[in-house]
This record gives structure tokens, C-alpha cells and sequence, in this order.
């Protein structure tokens, strides 16, 4: 049990909370759920087609984005067959590959973000998915539409790609890039989002996959039936449409995730460009500096499990959380950093 004082910030989660239409909905929505949810999300799928300019047939809704990467690699990986990603990615793509008893080829990172030539030369008549993250969570690392396309152009069509864009709703308009038109063109593409980050709702566990009917197919196959719950699915579609609670959420995250970087640059500390919201600094002996913050109420993610125990991620807060956590780190005795 986390305790209410405690300031969380280390699942890149949205600071200003769920947005108030969302938690309405799911509040009504309970009068409702003695009955069995919409099996078919009839009414999100809509409203996510009509945003997204794709047929609701081309979107399967997931307990969480996580579930439509573990719901993937079942779909399309048989035992022994290859699961593709790169170093420092999501850790659910390693347990996916193990749930399908796949093979996974984990390809070394270029400047802590994917290495895409290297990961077309892993790629092998054997391999059935390949995780990209854009933007990549833990190290905040960023794929231009430029890169992403010529590298979906190459893998052969016995890959699927899955392109998760957890963050996405975070990138700036000169970093976006038409990744449902991609869609469209790839019949080997899945994409994957979430509401747990933009959106404010990581508790509520909604998530979905767009592709192509065949692909979906093979996903609403392994589907748990009821694998949305009712209020979810209506926060979920609040959500969606409070554009102003959209626009404030990236705003924010641009001021913080710029104050994060300038605080940590301004103690010496380094941090990598993070097109998420969250940032990773380099605080050397990281297990320490995490329980020094811990100790004050102060909660971010120690990085061992990606194989880098010198770095933190911290995620991006309200502007007086983001100094609370700089101070914090501001008073660490030298030694800890
Ligand atoms: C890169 C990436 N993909 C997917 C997810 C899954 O999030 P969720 O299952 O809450 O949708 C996360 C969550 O941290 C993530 O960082």
C-alpha cells in the first residue's frame, strides 16, 4: 500500500489525474455492471475509428496495451519461432515472447534507442514479431517517421511488426507521423496504444491494437470475451473525447519534461532527450539514490531489470512535484550520485 502523501513517480503515469468526464462515466457506468460489458466494445471502437480514420473492424480493445503485446506474440508466435526487439525495450515484450514459448533475439541499442538496420539484419524466416517502441520507454528515445518507414518497407511480410505507441499522444507536431495510414499500406503492421498515459486512466486498463482485419482477427481469436470492463469502457470513450484535457496533458508534460532535463543538467547530472513522459538520469549508484528517495516520500524507477543500474527514470510530475523531486536529488550527499 502506497501512502497517499507519497509522490509517485515511477510509472509514467498522468499527473493531472483522470480526467473528471472519464471518472463520471465509469461512476454511471456502474449501474450497469451487474450485466456482463460489451463483449465487442461497440461504442469505443466507434469512437476510436472515427478519431483514428480506420474501421472499428480494425481495432481490438485490450485489458491494458500490455495485453494486446502478450495477445500478439500467442497469435503469431509458435513455439520456437522468433520474437525481435531491441535492447532496453518494454520489459512485457521479454515475457510475451517467453508466454509463447518463442525465441528472443534482443538486438543492441544504438545511442539507447533501437538500432533499426540491425534489427532488419535479425530478422529471419523464422521470426514472427518484432517489437518497436515509439517513442521507447525506459530511455525516452525516439524514431523519426523518416527511419520508421523504410524499415516497415523491408521486413518481410512473415513478420508482424508491432509499433507501440504507449506515448504517442506526448510526441510534438513536427514529430508525428501517419502511422494509421501505415496501417492501411501494411498488412503486416500492428499498432498498439494505450489510455493509461495521456489519458489518466492506467488503473482503469484499456488499451487497443490497430491493423488490418486478418491480423485482428487473429487476435480477437485469443480475446478474453469480456476483457474490458463496463466503467472502463465508458471512461475510456470520456476520454477520448476531452480533447482540453488532452491538450493540457501535453502541454504539461512539455514544461516538466523541460524542467526535469534543465534541473538535472544544472546538478551535473546526466539525462537522455526523452520524447516520453518520463526522463532517465544518470545517477550512478541509482539503487541508493532510489531508497534516499524513498525515505522522503518519493517514488521513481530504479532501471536494473533493463541492465542499467547506473539510471532512474522519473516521471514527468505537476511543475512543484518535478522540483520537489529535484530538490530531493539536490540534497542527496555527493557520494550517491
Ligand atoms: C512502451 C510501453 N508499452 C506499453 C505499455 C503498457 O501500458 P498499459 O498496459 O498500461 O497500456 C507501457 C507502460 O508502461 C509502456 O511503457
Amino acid at each position: 500500500m502506497i501512502a497517499a502523501s507519497t509522490l509517485q513517480l515511477a510509472s509514467n503515469e498522468n499527473p493531472l489525474g483522470m480526467p473528471p468526464a472519464a471518472r463520471r462515466a465509469a461512476a454511471e457506468a456502474l449501474d450497469t455492471s451487474d450485466r456482463y460489458p460489451d463483449a465487442a466494445g461497440t461504442q469505443l471502437r466507434a469512437a476510436l475509428a472515427q478519431k483514428l480514420g480506420v474501421p472499428a473492424e480494425w481495432i481490438v480493445l485490450g485489458s491494458g496495451s500490455s495485453e494486446i503485446l502478450t495477445l500478439a506474440a500467442l497469435a503469431f508466435v509458435q513455439p520456437g519461432e522468433g520474437v525481435v526487439s531491441s535492447q532496453y525495450g518494454f520489459l512485457v515484450y521479454a515475457q510475451a515472447a517467453r508466454l509463447a514459448h518463442g525465441r528472443h533475439d534482443i538486438v543492441a541499442a544504438k545511442d539507447f534507442g533501437h538500432d533499426l538496420p540491425a534489427m532488419l539484419k535479425a530478422i529471419d524466416e523464422r521470426t514472427r514479431l518484432v517489437f518497436v517502441a515509439n517513442p521507447n520507454n525506459p530511455t525516452g528515445s525516439f524514431l523519426r517517421g523518416g527511419e520508421l518507414l523504410p524499415f516497415l518497407e523491408q521486413v518481410p511480410a512473415h513478420a508482424v511488426v508491432l509499433l507501440d505507441e504507449a506515448y504517442t499522444e506526448y510526441l510534438t507536431p513536427g514529430q508525428r507521423y501517419d502511422s494509421m495510414g501505415w496501417a492501411r499500406r501494411f498488412p503486416n503492421l500492428l499498432v498498439a496504444r494505450t489510455f493509461s498515459k495521456a489519458f489518466g486512466l492506467a488503473g482503469l486498463r484499456v488499451g487497443y491494437g490497430v491493423g488490418q482485419p486478418a491480423l485482428m482477427a487473429r487476435l480477437n481469436a485469443l480475446r478474453p470475451r469480456y476483457n474490458i470492463t463496463t466503467p472502463a469502457l465508458a471512461a475510456a470513450a470520456a476520454a477520448l473525447a476531452d480533447e482540453d484535457f488532452q491538450a493540457r496533458s501535453f502541454a504539461l508534460n512539455l514544461q516538466g519534461r523541460e524542467q526535469l532535463a534543465r534541473g538535472a543538467a544544472e546538478l551535473g547530472l546526466r539525462s537522455l532527450p526523452s520524447a516520453g513522459n518520463f526522463v532517465m538520469l544518470e545517477v550512478g549508484d541509482a539503487a541508493g539514490v532510489h531508497s534516499a528517495l524513498a525515505g522522503q516520500g518519493i517514488l521513481v524507477a530504479t532501471l536494473e531489470a533493463y541492465g542499467l543500474p547506473r539510471w532512474l527514470r522519473i516521471s514527468v510530475g505537476l511543475p512543484e512535484q518535478n522540483t520537489r523531486v529535484l530538490e530531493a536529488l539536490a540534497a542527496l550527499p555527493p557520494a550517491s550520485t
